[in-house]
């Protein structure tokens, strides 16, 4: 195809998608690849979107998102972050990607340096790949009891001409979460270099030691060159909604009404009505939905620990479980092999770029059933290719 980019053309497609189409023909695969619960988006949420359709909710909608959804955003991040962000920082997106997309095409062009903390979803990777930007990634380190920030090689990787910073906390694939003090590091670097610092907080709710992650929100100021990525995909089961917002400084608010404008001219208007039922009275199914991840992690967990040649790398965040297959380097390979022969879908490290190459992930949001079931089918088949 002559007529399209070739930074396009090369850029390398998603290897966790290449699994997924084989996997897909494949009749009765345990899908642990994509990064989603098995639950449907609860009732409550539902029906008020319903409502709203019925009601005739069917126009176009302010561009940063309906009034009642951007109040209900102010008073839940009011109540989890103690923090009051004024209504004209905040937009409703479609979904935490498409917040991602608005900041890429923002502050990114061609030749303009972006770095990116991994292992990290290759998506964000390939947005600003797709605006044109070159990305550096910088490794978490990986040791026994888990992973941690190198904040020297982040501070050195942010050299002269480095436009912006992302980093997800809780992560995805790792769930390594940033700490207060490396957090308040980061930001006065940024800060003193003139960075935007792109904060991917999509995994907020789904941390099993404290309600809710630390936010750079709690530390910011309003004029801060923070940006703050958010979803309902992850934490109320609604990622075919495709709904997300983003918290930007106060100088933004005209370049997030341009891009919204011109990219989406708004989200679905009815959805967002759903949207506002998650955020007022989500509490309870958070809470449950929180429970039922720290199950998975657990039956995860104990299971990998009695496979031959498995080592689990502990996490503490989002849902999902990296491991390592002793000899297996090929990740894309393994995962292949395993989607024919064990029908069991996994994703593969080298798709998370530095730091994941020789892991494995798969998200454990699921039943505590298919949990077994998979474990079952995954043990089979690494006894019976020892
Ligand atoms: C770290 C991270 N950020 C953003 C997203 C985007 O989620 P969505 O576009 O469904 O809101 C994902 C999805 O997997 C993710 O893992």
């Amino acid at each position: 195809m002559d007529l399209v980019r070739d930074e396009i053309i090369a850029m390398e497609d998603s290897p966790i998608l290449e699994v997924w189409r084989m996997g897909f023909s494949i009749p009765d695969v345990i899908g642990l690849w994509a990064g989603e619960p098995d639950l449907p988006t609860p009732a409550f949420i539902c029906d008020e979107a319903i409502r709203a359709l019925k009601a005739g909710h069917t126009f176009y909608t302010h561009n940063r998102g309906i009034p009642e959804l951007r109040m209900a955003i102010r008073n839940y991040l009011q109540c989890h972050y103690a923090k009051d962000i004024a209504d004209d920082r905040i937009a409703v997106t479609t979904a935490g990607m498409n917040a991602v997309q608005i900041l890429c095409q923002a502050m990114l062009g061609p030749g303009s340096k972006a770095v990116v903390i991994t292992p990290s979803w290759p998506n964000i990777m390939r947005a600003m790949t797709i605006a044109g930007a070159d990305v550096t990634e910088v490794p978490l380190r990986r040791s026994n009891a888990g992973w941690s920030l190198d904040l020297d090689a982040v501070f050195e990787a942010c050299g002269p001409g480095t436009k912006m910073l992302y980093l997800a906390s809780p992560a995805n694939p790792t769930g390594w979460a940033i700490s207060q003090a490396e957090a308040e590091a980061v930001l006065a670097m940024t800060r003193a270099r003139g960075i935007a610092l792109i904060s991917d907080e999509v995994y907020h709710r789904i941390v099993y030691d404290r309600p809710v992650a630390f936010s750079f929100l709690q530390i910011a100021e309003a004029d801060d060159a923070l940006f703050v990525v958010n979803s309902f995909s992850k934490n109320w089961a609604m990622t075919g909604w495709r709904m997300g917002w983003l918290i930007y400084p106060e100088k933004f608010l005209p370049i997030a009404e341009k891009l919204i404008q011109f990219n989406t001219s708004g989200g679905q208007a009815f959805l967002q009505y759903g949207a506002v039922a998650a955020l007022t009275q989500g509490e309870s199914f958070v809470a449950e939905f929180v429970e039922r991840c720290r199950r998975g992690r657990d039956i995860v967990a104990h299971r990998l620990a009695t496979m031959p040649r498995v080592r689990e790398v502990a996490s503490n965040g989002s849902f999902y479980s990296m491991f390592e297959v002793e000899g297996v380097s090929d990740t894309l390979r393994f995962c292949k092999d395993v989607v024919v022969l064990a029908r069991v879908g996994l994703a593969p490290g080298l798709a998370f770029g530095r730091g994941a190459e020789t892991l494995i992930r798969l998200c454990y949001a699921k039943s505590p059933e298919n949990l077994d079931a998979a474990m079952d089918r995954l043990d089979t088949y690494l006894r019976q290719t020892a």
